[in-house]
């Protein structure tokens, strides 16, 4: 520690990037290194976890080495090591649980865990230093979709989340479906520039007794529905309109949750976090929408929405100063829930 100054590597592998980052005090990142195996899984059309842990090995020690070079740091400048527990894929979280746990155990640095969708929410406080808590969140990613008001530094109450596919599951499925391949959400969100939205009125869903739960599996099985029937009826397939007219689905009814609770508790800021987030339908909708109700709007930049370090390493910061440090016997967690430890 060198005066104020807190610097924490942190490593992200729950999924398909092996990823390290140095960031001083949560917020300034010194490297952020990312290795996507992209490439690979489309191959398979999606994220084979077998091939994602044999990945992670292959590229883990490399991807540190590369975050602390380029952060100008050696290990002697490092105050603390951060690591992603969960929730995530349990082969690949335990890559970068281990690889983090070694790194503690010979120099002695305090280990810290991190939720993986914690580090998706601070990924903000990289983004917009002036960002305090209270404010509410979407988180929409590829395993969740959690709408959140975080009270205070790692004090969240969770309002909904959704009751089957995840935002960026249907935003795959869908896209697999018309052809685009994986990883779905970018085509689609590239490919609906050329559509029309109102082509095609794909239901909104809704999730009974609960206006702030998400359910996306309805839609998914109604684009099914369409292009079914389209092909059994001879018709043409607009690719564009039916992207465009999905996003749309998923973008209203994303927008008119947050908006309800923006309502409901009064907020004065609302923050986007995830992959889906780096949705350029989305993040208009929503600024549009935040800016009627005079909202501050926050959104990061699509490199620290989908998976990276560095937003791991601001959690971890957070959670450092408040004396939240794990053992040795840190584990992969792969169903971890939001504001457990
Ligand atoms: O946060 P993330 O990198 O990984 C998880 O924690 O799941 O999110 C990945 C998800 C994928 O489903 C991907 O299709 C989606 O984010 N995604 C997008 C866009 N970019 C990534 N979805 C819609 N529009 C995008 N531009
Ligand atoms: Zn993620």
């Amino acid at each position: 520690m060198n005066g104020t100054e807190t610097a924490i590597l942190a490593i992200e592998s729950s999924c398909d990037e092996t990823a390290a980052a140095v960031v001083v005090n949560g917020r300034t990142v010194l490297s952020n290194v990312i290795s996507s195996q992209i490439d690979i899984h489309t191959l398979y059309g999606g994220v084979v976890p077998e091939i994602a842990s044999r990945k992670h090995v292959e590229r883990i020690n490399q991807v540190i080495r590369q975050a602390l070079a380029e952060a100008g740091r050696t290990l002697q400048d490092i105050d603390a090591v951060a690591v992603t527990y969960g929730p995530g894929l349990v082969g690949p979280l335990l890559i970068g649980v281990s690889a983090a746990k070694a790194l503690s155990f010979a120099t002695g640095l305090p280990l810290i865990g991190v939720h993986h969708i914690e580090g998706h929410i601070c990924a903000n406080y990289i983004a917009a230093p002036e960002l305090e808590p209270p404010f509410g969140c979407l988180v929409v990613s590829g395993g969740h979709t959690h709408l959140v008001l975080v009270k205070d530094y790692g004090e969240y109450e969770i309002l909904g989340k959704t009751q089957d596919d995840a935002a960026g599951e249907a935003f795959d499925k869908v896209a697999r479906e018309i052809g685009l391949g994986y990883p779905g959400g970018p085509k689609i969100d590239r490919v609906s520039k050329e559509g029309d939205p109102q082509a095609i009125v794909f239901p909104r869903g809704k999730v009974a007794g609960s206006v702030y739960d998400f359910s996306f599996s309805g839609l998914k099985s109604s684009v099914l529905n369409y292009l079914n029937s389209c092909r059994m009826k001879g018709e043409e397939i607009s690719v564009p309109d039916v992207a465009a007219s999905f996003q749309q689905s998923v973008v209203d009814v994303l927008v008119s949750h947050a908006m309800t609770a923006v309502e409901e508790f009064g907020l004065t800021r609302l923050a986007l976090a995830g992959g889906v987030a780096s949705n350029s339908a989305l993040r208009a909708a929503m600024q549009e929408a935040c800016s009627e109700k005079n909202v501050q709007f926050f959104c990061p930049p699509p490199i620290l929405c989908t998976d990276n370090a560095a937003m791991i390493g601001s959690a971890a910061y957070y959670e450092f100063i408040r004396g939240n440090v794990s053992g040795l016997d840190l584990n992969a967690r792969p169903a971890l829930r939001l504001g457990s430890r």
